[in-house]
């Protein structure tokens, strides 16, 4: 029986951090489809990859001009986290903390300029996530 508990606890964290993951794409999906287009919509979830969060925009199902920030929002529970990403060194290229803050109301560079973001996508993810 004793040796019983260890897994218990182990299964029981596996389950709640299920949990909570599913519920922060719930609340993420909720947001963002109100916000966006229907064919947009469908892409609204967590990804690891800046390619991966590219590709409805390559694809044309989400609209670059129109639905770019309003994902931004969502993605960042529409709070400003830039203390969270700075902790994480975003900071290190300061223009990418603009990804980190969910009520700026848009990019002020360039979108090229963003493309060094990219490595930063796991901290603004992190940070997001933790938020909601
Ligand atoms: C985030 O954006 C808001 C709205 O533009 C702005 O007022 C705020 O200063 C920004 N946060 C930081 C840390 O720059």
């Amino acid at each position: 029986m004793k040796i019983c508990i260890p897994y218990a606890v182990i299964f029981l964290c596996i389950i709640s951090n299920n949990f909570v993951t599913s519920n922060v794409d719930h609340n993420f999906a909720e947001c963002c489809k109100k916000a966006v287009s229907h064919s947009c919509a469908k892409h609204c979830k967590y990804y690891n990859s800046v390619i991966r969060y590219s590709w409805p925009f390559l694809k044309g199902d989400c609209d670059w001009d129109k639905e770019r920030d309003l994902l931004r929002h969502c993605f960042m529970n529409q709070k400003d986290q830039t203390e969270c990403c700075s902790a994480l060194k975003v900071n290190e290229h300061p223009h990418c903390l603009e990804i980190c803050n969910g009520t700026l109301k848009s990019f002020s560079h360039p979108i090229g300029q963003y493309l060094i973001c990219r490595r930063y996508i796991k901290q603004a993810t992190k940070c997001a996530k933790s938020s909601w």
